[in-house]
């Protein structure tokens, strides 16, 4: 069974997109860095609002980097951001992971961050990965894995939550294991020399954990709080109970939330 748009981005609302719109290339792909060098060719598939690529495009230049998006309100702000960091080596485009609409062997390089957990077929998606790039070249994925939150303190309320946003993710296709799997999903796709590791993104600061805190309970708002509703998992109750136990989340004296993210490294049979 496909996708719907939908169903990939479940409707990211501006607190969702405001966390990926921080992420920098140094911070959030310094793994891949050491890959790169100038003149390189590179793809960056699910970009989101562009910030990692536009650090990409910095890095390689005078080489092209390409952003593609299912998206159109992420290319565009992607676009909007290129411009405002005056990076002219770098475009945006709208593609879907399944169709890329590149020829086989174009990149030297491709990137993929927090995608792979939002589609239904991976291993499809990462074969079309495989195809665009050029014999020898290196893909760099970095996955979320719900499976290794530490959130604390985690009371009931909070733990409604993710039990109800990691059900519906997973109905709309998604995994949030999938960091884990992403070794096996390249192998799959015809990848080689693939190595695994993994860090964790922590926050104990009450400014860090507002803003995550924030992208949470903005879910509930952006739709998500409803859609637990209409499946009877969760009562208004319920939901004002979420929304205000992640507003108090970030002022409890000690309280400390890191994500886990996965981060592959592998290459393209042939010359290098
Ligand atoms: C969690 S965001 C990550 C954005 C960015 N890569 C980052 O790490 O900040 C996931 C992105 O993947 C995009 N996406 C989801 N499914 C996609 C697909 N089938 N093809 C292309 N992009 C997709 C979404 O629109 C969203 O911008």
């Amino acid at each position: 069974m496909s996708q719907t748009r939908e169903q990939y981005t479940m409707g990211y609302g501006p607190a969702a997109t405001a966390i990926m719109a921080v992420r920098t290339a140094q911070g959030h792909a310094a793994f891949f860095l050491p890959q790169l060098k100038p003149g390189m060719s590179v793809l960056d598939c699910g970009c989101g609002p562009g910030t990692i690529t536009i650090g990409f495009a910095e890095l390689v230049a005078p080489g092209q980097v390409v952003g593609t998006e299912i998206e159109d309100s992420h290319v565009a702000l992607a676009r909007a951001n290129a411009a405002k960091r005056n990076v002219s080596n770098v475009r945006f485009e709208p593609a879907d992971i399944y169709a890329l609409p590149f020829d086989s062997a174009s990149f030297d390089a491709v990137f993929i961050s927090a995608v792979v957990g939002n589609l239904r077929e991976p291993v499809r998606g990462l074969r079309e990965a495989y195809r665009v790039l050029k014999p020898g070249g290196v893909i760099g994925i970095k996955e979320f894995d719900h499976g290794g939150d530490l959130l604390y303190p985690l009371d009931a309320a909070l733990k409604q939550y993710n039990a109800c946003y990691c059900r519906l993710r997973s109905e709309n296709g998604h995994d949030p294991e999938s960091g884990r799997k992403v070794g096996a999903f390249l192998l799959d796709a015809g990848f080689r020399n693939v190595k695994m590791s993994a860090c964790y993104e922590s926050m104990a600061d009450p400014n860090a954990l507002r803003g995550i805190a924030g992208a949470f309970a903005g879910l509930l708002s952006d739709g998500w709080g409803d859609a637990f509703k209409d499946r009877g998992w969760a009562t208004n109750e319920d939901i004002r109970e979420m929304s205000d136990a992640w507003l108090r989340f970030p002022e409890t004296p000690g309280a400390f939330y890191a994500g886990a993210w996965v981060e592959v490294m592998a290459q393209k049979d042939g010359a290098s």
